[in-house]
């Protein structure tokens, strides 16, 4: 099958709708005599969401920092957009680096600049932009991430969770990035904020047609606007693919995560929706 896209260009192309954005073969990360990441696998396709899950501590950070460059690897190889980072030169790196945005998990805006700084940090660092012109700018992206100009002058520490969540947001598509990683985004926040928050990703993902890269442990994010879910466990994908498919799976881990204490938030409408895949396997002698 193929879908019709737009190239940067302009020019209409076919492409397969399995278009390998973020590839990951055989990954292996570790600090001193600590294996973190044992032989990883990972496919992330353009265009969808994909939700990292996996217990505290496992790598879902590391991960995604590994895909960043930020961390050394000890083996496998990463390409994003077909390009394996190790083996370009600076400033082709620095290209393809300006093509993703991050919302790292903590410290997601530097707290002695305002949320308009901030938001241009990056383009100051990447482009040769006039003061005038960043202005303009980050008005257009506090707009697209729902916050009034009156935030652009505000300290992080003057905003609401919600708020300061969105303004990180903000500064990762600073650059109208086509891939955007988010490291457990509405972690902190209020469900209503949280939800609020899931929407307005979802909204961007299709009026952008971002790719995007999302650690969470939030149930009702992966329910809301995830394509397709990644399970972390002992330094491997243990399964990836449609939450169903992870919700009907046998693998023990997936039982103790989807059915576990978190899974306790899922309302009982939405058990009710899935409650073919909730009846237990049944058990063979
Ligand atoms: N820079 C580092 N140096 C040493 N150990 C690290 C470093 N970064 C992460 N770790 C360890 O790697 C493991 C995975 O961490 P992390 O990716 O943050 O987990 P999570 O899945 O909760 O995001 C943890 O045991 C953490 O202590
Ligand atoms: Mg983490």
């Amino acid at each position: 099958m193929t879908s019709s896209s737009t190239h940067a260009n302009g020019v209409a192309q076919q492409r397969p709708n399995r278009d390998v954005i973020i590839s990951v073969r055989d990954l292996v990360v570790g600090f001193g005599d600590k294996t973190i990441m044992k032989g990883l696998n990972l496919d992330v396709y353009r265009g969808e969401v994909l939700g990292f899950v996996g217990g505290s501590g496992q790598g879902k950070s590391v991960l995604t920092r590994a895909i960043l460059g930020l961390v050394p690897t000890r083996g496998g190889a990463i390409r994003v957009f077909g390009q394996d980072r190790d083996a370009l030169a600076p400033l082709e790196r620095r290209a393809l680096e300006q093509r993703w945005g991050v919302l790292f998990q903590n410290g997601a805006l530097f707290s002695g600049l305002t949320v308009k700084q901030n938001i241009q940090m990056p383009m100051r660092e990447m482009r040769d932009l006039s003061q005038r012109l960043m202005d303009e700018l980050a008005m257009l992206k506090l707009e697209l991430v729902g916050l009034s100009s009156d935030a652009a002058d505000k300290f992080p520490s003057e905003l609401s969770g919600g708020m300061v969540k969105r303004a990180a947001l903000a500064r990762a598509l600073a650059l109208d990035p086509e891939l955007v990683f988010l490291d457990e985004p509405t972690s902190g926040l209020d469900p209503i904020s949280a939800a609020e928050f899931d929407e307005l990703i979802g909204t961007l993902q299709q009026t952008l047609g971002l790719t995007v890269f999302m650690v969470t442990h939030d149930l009702d994010s992966l329910y809301s606007i995830c394509d397709r879910v990644a399970a972390l466990a002992e330094g491997r994908v243990i399964a990836a693919g449609p939450l169903e498919t992870l919700l009907a799976s046998d693998h023990p881990w997936l039982k103790a995560y989807f059915h576990g204490v978190r899974g306790g938030r899922l309302t009982a409408a939405r058990v009710e929706q899935k409650d073919e895949q909730w009846k237990p396997a049944p058990t063979t002698p």
